[in-house]
């Protein structure tokens, strides 16, 4: 099969961004930006809430005008609503060639070859039973100064509101060996900073390694420049791992820990199995071994029975924490989870009140904690150019705050240097060298 032209438009997590650029190394295909220059186009889709699963429908949809100028473009879905759905979409959507499941990437070029051979018949390869799951690394944008490895597929939690456990698999850990080998890979193509991803990425564990001797590893790799890791569950922080944190100077003061609720009843019921009163001390412990790290977290609103007071507690260990980031969803009930059968919702229009709330509230803290940090000096890995500003670049503090600098030239991108932050604004800084 010669080289052929892609076009992926992604939806959802750092998974799913991840996957798109395996499903390129995967097809041995060339990535294109526009859609009309593609022979093959996948859209990568996300069922975390039911909007979202909606969005990956109607992003299928818009492509059917071009499948009919040209017979030959082959159109997939990926990711966890194909997963999810699998042959209803197909019934669902005429133009649909395939719908390919997380676990099959690795067997898309099979999959392709196999339609170009017999263009009619439409596959379902959505099969969970798959050998090497992570045997195609991503492809990685020449220059690119970011990345990420995957360390973990899957998930064992099973929060009852969770989709994931359904459509990506129960948690398989991916040999040390391997994880070295693909960072190198990429270290070798021009990453200075890596993303380790999994569900529980901090739960990775791999014949008698743990997470916290992980770091200790990824440390030693030559070229890297930054560590960073997502999504920590709460009840596999250990003293252990805040210590590989602090004591591995690559490793980034960044933490994503999401809590969901600040209300043990309604922890309990979404099998959270920490306590907050445990989660607050969690977070003690980490920010007094180290006082610079940045915490962010999710909250999910509506859930099951949420009661006045249950929303308060979460509003207190917002007060509290004050996070410098939170990620808050309404609740969406998902099919097949344990949620589902669970009554007595929470009215919408509740929901959206308390989520409004909490959003407001937050807009703020982000802005507060922001301003403390003004007139101080911080290491910024450059990654690009600004989109907004030609005289800008763009890069990220370890706390992975985004710092606009000034008047500095494109020579920077890729290089560490310290910026003196001098304007605060919710989600980003502007400032100029040291
Ligand atoms: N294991 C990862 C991914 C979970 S999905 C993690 O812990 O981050 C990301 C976030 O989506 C979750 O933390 C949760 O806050 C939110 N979420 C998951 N299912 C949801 C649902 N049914 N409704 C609303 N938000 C949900
Ligand atoms: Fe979902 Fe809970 Fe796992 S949020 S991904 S089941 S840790």
């Amino acid at each position: 099969m010669e080289k052929i032209s892609i076009f992926i438009e992604t939806y959802g997590c750092q998974m799913n961004e991840y996957d798109s650029d395996r499903i390129i190394n995967s097809l041995m295909a060339n990535p294109v930006k526009d859609p009309e220059d593609a022979d093959i186009i996948i859209v990568n889709t996300c069922a975390i809430r039911e909007k979202a699963d909606h969005k990956a429908v109607s992003a299928v949809g818009k492509y059917k005008k071009l499948k009919i100028k040209n017979p030959d473009l082959v159109i997939g879905m990926a990711g966890c609503v194909a997963q999810l759905y699998g042959k209803k979409l197909i019934k669902q959507i005429p133009h649909l060639d395939f719908v390919v499941g997380p676990r099959e990437i690795p067997k898309l070029r099979d999959l392709v070859f196999d339609i170009k051979q017999s263009p009619n018949h439409r596959r379902i390869n959505t099969s969970m039973d798959v050998e090497e799951v992570f045997k195609v690394s991503p492809y990685h944008q020449p220059g690119k100064v970011n990345g990420f490895v995957s360390i973990q597929q899957g998930c064992n939690k099973k929060c009852a509101y969770c989709i994931v456990p359904t459509v990506r698999g129960n948690e398989i850990n991916r040999p040390l060996k391997e994880i070295l080998e693909e960072s190198r890979l990429l270290i070798n193509q021009g990453a200075k900073e890596l993303t380790y991803i999994g569900q529980t990425v901090n739960s990775w564990k791999y014949e008698g390694e743990k997470f916290y001797n992980l770091l200790d590893h990824l440390e030693e790799l030559e070229g890297l420049e930054r560590i960073r890791f997502t999504t920590s569950f709460p009840r596999d922080i250990t003293s252990k791992m805040i210590n590989s944190m602090k004591k591995n100077t690559k490793v980034c003061r960044q933490l994503h820990l999401p809590v969901q609720s600040g209300s043990n009843r309604i922890l309990k019921q979404m099998n959270r199995s920490y306590s907050i009163e445990w989660y607050r001390e969690c977070i003690s412990k980490l920010k007094e071994s180290m006082p610079d790290l940045s915490i962010s977290t999710d909250i999910i609103v509506g859930f099951s029975d949420e009661s006045d007071k249950d929303f308060e507690e979460t509003m207190q260990l917002v007060e509290d924490v004050k996070f410098d980031t939170i990620y808050s969803f309404k609740y969406s009930v998902r099919p097949g989870t344990p949620g589902e059968k669970m009554t007595n919702h929470v009215a919408d229009n509740i929901a959206l009140d308390r989520l409004h709330h909490l959003q407001m509230r937050q807009r703020e803290i982000s802005l507060e904690n922001n301003t403390k940090q003004l007139n101080k000096s911080y290491e910024v890995l450059i990654e690009n150019k600004s989109k907004n500003n030609p005289n800008e670049l763009f890069g990220r503090t370890s706390q992975n705050k985004a710092v606009y600098v000034k008047n500095v030239g494109e020579e920077y991108i890729g290089e560490i240097v310290k910026v003196t932050k001098i304007e605060a604004f919710q989600n980003s800084f502007i400032g100029e060298l040291t």
